[in-house]
């Protein structure tokens, strides 16, 4: 069965529309693994416009789960890493004006800066992943650089607009499972799941991880709000 992490970047992209304290995407962390989840996610991007340092310094010290970084392989951020030391890192590709991860990492053009970020985080203990499209010679460049995991981009199989498109990305991500785990990687997937799109992927047993984040932390505003208006009414009319 595949395990589920969960990316609260969102619950940090409210709380910096305000520049406040809330809320607390470790907060948030912490009751997701109390629901069961058995990772947490974080993408610290360049321009930190949800995730602080302060908070992954803070989930590393306080969550039980696994601590799964997303980053761009720069020097900056590899240096990061190595300090704060997450169990697991993410190479993503990284673009400024991009509203979230466009596509997957370009292993083969860029073999040797990922290579090197593979050794250097490795050499802290740090499992490394690389962010891919469904696509054969990104997965063979991705075995090639020393990656142990690869995350399979579903975005393109979430956003399909036809069921004929749709069918035609599945199939891209069966076949590119099925290379991957020939080539002896482990085999994660995420991108623009949501409650429905995942019922298709579940059966795929060789998927080991789902990372998943917008779904959820939009799913939790809904099924929260009632909650959150009673307790303030409490407050105003006791
Ligand atoms: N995997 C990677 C590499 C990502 O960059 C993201 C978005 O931060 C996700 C998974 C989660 O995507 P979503 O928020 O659409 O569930």
């Amino acid at each position: 069965m595949a395990t589920l992490a969960v990316n609260v970047d969102h619950v940090a992209t409210v709380r910096q529309a305000r520049l406040t304290v809330e809320p607390d995407p470790v907060q948030a962390a912490k009751l997701a693994e109390r629901a069961g989840c058995h990772g947490i996610i974080v993408h610290l991007r360049e321009d930190r416009r949800h995730i602080q340092d302060h908070d992954v310094i803070r989930l590393r010290k306080s969550i039980t789960t696994r601590l799964n970084l997303e980053m761009a392989a720069t020097q900056e951020m590899i240096q990061i890493a190595r300090r704060i030391r997450p169990d697991m890192v993410c190479l993503v590709p990284e673009k400024r004006a991009e509203l979230t991860t466009e596509g997957g990492l370009d292993v083969v053009g860029k073999r040797r800066a990922i290579e090197k970020a593979v050794h250097l985080l490795g050499e802290k203990g740090i499992a490394v992943s690389l962010f891919i499209d469904p696509n054969r010679d990104q997965i063979s460049a991705a075995q090639d650089a020393g990656a142990e995991y690869i995350e399979i981009h579903t975005g393109r199989y979430a956003d399909a607009t036809t069921e004929r498109r749709r069918d035609g990305e599945f199939k891209k991500i069966i076949k590119a499972i099925d290379y991957a785990i020939a080539s002896g990687l482990v085999v994660n997937a995420g991108h623009g799941l949501n409650y429905t799109n995942i019922q298709r992927l579940v059966p795929i047993k060789e998927i080991n991880e789902f990372s998943i984040g917008h779904s959820i932390i939009a799913r939790a505003v809904i099924v929260g709000i009632e909650q959150a208006v009673r307790e303030m009414l409490e407050i105003i009319q006791c």
